[in-house]
């Protein structure tokens, strides 16, 4: 058995993880939003419920199944997801795993822009909230342990650490994408069930061996307990 299993280190804990992509829509047939499987996100939240949490998972759209013993909260974009989060506060842990689109569409088409029209060529966009900063930046209910990830496709470790700086956050988790281009199809990180991450935190920048997305969130909650000190 797994220490997560044996000694359940969050039992009495509350976790909100988010996962998956958000889906940002233009008209109603199309949409802007990240490339994210959630897999990565599930796998954190599965590993969190077996470690004893209470765990509330804010999803995108994904296709996979509810992770076990975690409530799931479905929502479509960054703001719907902002708010699910903000709804679930307090917690003590939160980690941010979903790939949020930067960007929405300023105003949402109530009929389907014609082509012909050239409409999206004009669109105007708005930058969507910054979930992450925002609740580890919050007022009053900052969880004690505050987790993001960074998707990087070049200098991973530079970049996970300024933002982990930026957006206030104790741990970025980050991850090396620069093979994942759609183009051509090469199976990479999104999408695929291996992830090689670096955790940088206010004690340098850690890098970890490639691993199974199971395994790299195992062995995050397990660095997470021993940060809370459990
Ligand atoms: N994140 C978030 N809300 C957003 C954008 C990002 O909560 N609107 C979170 C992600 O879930 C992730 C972390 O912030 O944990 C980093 O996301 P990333 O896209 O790498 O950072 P950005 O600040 O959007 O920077 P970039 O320009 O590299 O996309
Ligand atoms: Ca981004």
């Amino acid at each position: 058995f797994s220490p997560l299993v044996s000694e359940r280190p969050l039992a009495g804990r509350h976790v909100i993880v988010t996962s998956g992509p958000t889906h940002e829509p233009i008209d109603p047939v199309r949409y802007i939003a990240n490339r994210s499987s959630g897999r990565q996100g599930h796998a954190i939240a599965a590993a969190c419920a077996r470690a004893g949490a209470r765990v509330t998972l804010v999803s995108g759209p994904v296709d996979l199944s509810d992770p076990p013993g975690c409530e799931v909260v479905s929502v479509q974009t960054a703001e719907e997801m902002r708010a699910e989060v903000e709804k679930a506060l307090p917690a003590d842990i939160a980690i941010f795993v979903a790939a949020v689109a930067d960007y929405r569409a300023a105003r949402i088409a109530e009929q389907k822009t014609k082509k012909s029209e050239g409409g999206l060529t004009k669109l105007k966009l708005t930058e969507n909230p910054d979930i992450l900063a925002s609740i580890a930046r919050h007022e009053n209910q900052r969880p004690a342990l505050v987790v993001g990830f960074a998707a990087e496709t070049r200098d991973v470790e530079v970049y996970a650490e300024e933002k982990r700086v930026r957006k206030g956050a104790d741990l970025i988790v980050a991850n090396d994408v620069s093979h994942d281009s759609g183009i051509g199809g090469k199976g990479g990180v999104m999408g695929g069930t291996r992830n090689r991450v670096a955790i940088a935190s206010a004690d340098g920048v850690e890098k970890w061996p490639e691993m199974t997305k199971d395994e790299v969130a195992e062995r995050l909650v397990l660095a997470i307990a021993a940060r809370l000190g459990v």
